[in-house]
Formats: structure tokens, C-alpha cells, sequence
């Protein structure tokens, strides 16, 4: 094993990206170190570089997505071997950012990629799927409060119960149809542009209605499909615009979770949920560690969680500043930027 390898690192708060050799750290009890081959990008990232988010001391490595092979494993890790192809959530902490040649996750957040999916496409799951699912299935406030599909009881278990999932096509709202339609849930009613909609309904979609209505239009469609009984919404999207939809779609007793910080707030007659999806905060941790570790193999197996589609960004880890100023001007539609650490030059 090297003792250091290549990061993007964001040496002070604010700053600008810089690709440098930083210490390969060693796994401690119950993690394991893992050569990334592929990570990918996340609106999260560019968030945390402009409005210094998260991270308190700097310099930090960003990122959040891994799949890669596991080269060392820590004391007491029993399920992992030397050479596994494997993925997973990074930690938010500022030496665990999957932006770097090679990264330390905890072996209870990880999973084996199955051999129908490649290691940029397992790259394109794990953070968005984190989110949906803690903002459908962990209690609420923290989710929507709904039973998990991973056992096979509760497949199918909300059918009948309509939800609408703001914003079909981005990387979220594809993985939270795909839960969605696990679950049972109908009518799945989505937003987004139309020239998707056979493709949203082979996710789950089972109305996909045109992201460019206006405010009332969207209301009257939804009212006309759910019987003006809507309960449940996913904002995938949760720009100001898609919160106050979410709340004014809702029926009195209604629940809208939002993936950024809420804008609208809670009423007599409607609760807004607000989305966290780290895979180590608290109150997740119960739901999601059995996700990763007894679950999300078969999932992605059986094909019940499909990947995005990919683009691969050139030259490695110095790729990716240009990736996130894609994203963050809203130029990336319908697939995930990808990177791959060991190309950088
Ligand atoms: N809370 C959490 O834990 C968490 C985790 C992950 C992400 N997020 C947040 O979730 C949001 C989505 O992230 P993402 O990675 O899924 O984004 P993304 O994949 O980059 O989203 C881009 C897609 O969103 C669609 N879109 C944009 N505005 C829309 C609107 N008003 N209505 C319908 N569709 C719209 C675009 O559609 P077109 O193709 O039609 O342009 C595009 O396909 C971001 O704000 C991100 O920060 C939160």
C-alpha cells in the first residue's frame, strides 16, 4: 500500500481545488480501505465549496459516492475480503471525502457491487438512494414514516396511497421512484420534462406531468389524479418553487419531505419533513446500516435499484471542479458525472 496518494482537497474554507498527495489513512476496527476506481458527483459538493458548508476545519477532502475495491481490512471485519468490488456512502468528516485515490468507510455502510452493474454505475447510487430512502422510510420527522421494502412483507404495502415526487429525472427523484414502486404506492405522479416519461415510467412514474406547468395547472392536475386527496410528496428538487408546490399539492394532514433546507414550515394541517441523507447521522443509522449490509446487493441485483446513466469526466480527480460548476449551473441533465481517481495525471 502507498503510504500517500493523490485527493482533491479544498485547502481553506471557500477556496480553490487542488489536487495533492495526502496520507492513505489505515482502516481502524470495523473499517475497511478501499482504492477508489470510481466516485461521482453530487449538487452537495459545489454547496459545501461556495457556502462552506459542513466542514468546520479545512483543508477537507469532498465527496460522497465510492465504488472501488477493498485492499485492507481493518480489525474484527469478517464479511469483507482483499479485492471485493464494493460501494458505498462517505462519511461527512473532512479526511473521508471520496474525492481521493483512497478512502477509509465503515464495513456496516458498504456493500458488494453485484456483477450486472459496473463500478461507475454503482458510483451513481449510493448518496441519492440515501436520501430517498431516509426521507421515505425513517420516521417521522426525519421521513415520511413509511415500512421498508427490503423484506418482502412490506413490497407492495402502500398500494392504493398516492405520492407525487417532484423532479422524476434528477439522480434523487429517480431513485425515490424506484423505492416508491418497491413500495407499491399509486398513482406515482412525477414532474418533469415530458420527452422523459416512457423512461420515468419504466422507474415507477405512473403519471409524469410537465415540469414547465405553471404553479395552479400542476395543482389541478395533481387534484385530478389523486382525487384531491394527496397525503405524500417527495420533493426531489426542493428549490423554493417545488417546496411551496409540495405544500399547496398536500390535502389537510399531508406530509411534503424536502432534500434542502426548508423554505416553507409546517402548519396546522401539513408537516414539512426536512431530508437528511448522511449515512451516519444518528437518527439514520438504525435504518440504513441494514440497507447497505443485508440488502442493497440483491436490490441492485434483481434490478429493483437501477444506476443513472453516466458521464465520465476526463483527467481524473482534476476533472471534477469543472463537473461541479456544471452542476451547480444546472447544465447536467438525466445522468451523473462520474470520475475516475486513478486516471488523475
Ligand atoms: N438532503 C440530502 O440528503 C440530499 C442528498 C442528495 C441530494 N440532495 C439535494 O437534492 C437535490 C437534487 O439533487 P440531484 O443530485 O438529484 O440533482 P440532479 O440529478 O443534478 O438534478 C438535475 C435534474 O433535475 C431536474 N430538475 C431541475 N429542476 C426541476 C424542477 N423544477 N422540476 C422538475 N425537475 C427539475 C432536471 O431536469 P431537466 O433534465 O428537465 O433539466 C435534471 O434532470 C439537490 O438540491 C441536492 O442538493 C439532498
Amino acid at each position: 500500500m502507498p503510504a500517500t496518494a493523490k485527493a482533491l482537497v479544498l485547502p481553506v474554507k471557500q477556496g480553490t481545488f487542488v489536487v495533492k498527495d495526502v496520507d492513505v489513512l489505515v482502516p481502524a476496527a470495523g473499517e475497511i480501505l478501499i482504492k477508489v476506481i470510481a466516485t461521482s458527483l453530487n449538487p452537495v459538493d459545489w454547496k459545501i465549496h461556495k457556502w462552506a458548508y459542513v466542514f468546520k476545519e479545512y483543508p477537507a477532502i469532498v465527496g460522497y459516492d465510492i465504488a472501488g475495491e477493498v485492499v485492507e481490512l481493518g480489525a474484527g471485519v469478517t464479511d469483507f475480503a482483499v479485492g471485493d468490488r464494493v460501494f458505498g456512502q462517505a462519511h461527512l468528516e473532512r479526511h473521508r471525502g471520496s474525492f481521493q485515490q483512497y478512502v477509509v468507510a465503515l464495513a456496516s455502510n458498504t456493500a458488494k457491487i453485484p456483477a450486472n452493474i459496473t463500478f461507475d454505475e454503482a458510483a451513481t447510487i449510493p448518496t441519492v438512494l440515501t436520501a430517498a430512502y431516509v426521507g421515505l422510510y425513517n420516521q417521522v420527522p426525519r421521513g415520511l414514516g413509511f415500512d421498508s421494502p427490503v423484506t418482502k412483507e412490506a413490497r407492495g404495502k402502500y398500494a392504493g396511497i398516492p405520492i407525487v415526487i417532484t423532479g422524476g429525472t434528477s439522480s434523487v427523484g429517480q431513485k425515490a421512484l424506484q423505492l416508491a414502486h418497491l413500495s407499491g404506492f399509486s398513482p406515482i405522479v412525477t414532474t418533469a420534462n415530458p420527452k422523459n416519461t416512457e423512461w420515468l415510467k419504466s422507474l415507477g412514474a405512473t403519471a409524469v406531468l410537465d415540469r414547465s406547468l405553471s404553479h395552479d395547472d400542476l395543482i389541478k392536475e395533481v387534484k385530478n389524479l389523486t382525487h384531491g386527496k394527496l397525503q405524500y410528496v417527495y420533493d426531489a428538487i426542493s428549490s423554493d418553487e417545488t417546496q411551496k408546490l409540495g405544500l399547496d399539492l398536500l390535502a389537510d394532514g399531508g406530509k411534503v419531505a424536502v432534500v434542502t433546507p426548508p423554505v416553507i414550515t409546517s402548519t396546522d394541517t401539513k408537516t414539512v419533513i426536512h431530508v437528511f441523507g448522511s449515512v451516519r447521522a444518528p437518527y439514520n443509522i438504525a435504518l440504513l446500516e441494514p440497507l447497505y449490509h443485508d440488502h442493497l446487493f440483491e436490490l441492485v441485483e434483481q434490478g429493483f435499484i437501477k444506476p443513472n446513466n453516466v458521464e465520465v469526466l476526463p483527467n481524473g480527480l482534476a476533472g471534477i471542479p469543472a463537473g461541479l460548476e456544471r452542476l451547480e449551473a444546472n447544465q447536467v441533465s438525466v445522468r451523473k458525472l462520474v470520475a475516475h481517481p486513478q486516471e488523475t495525471v
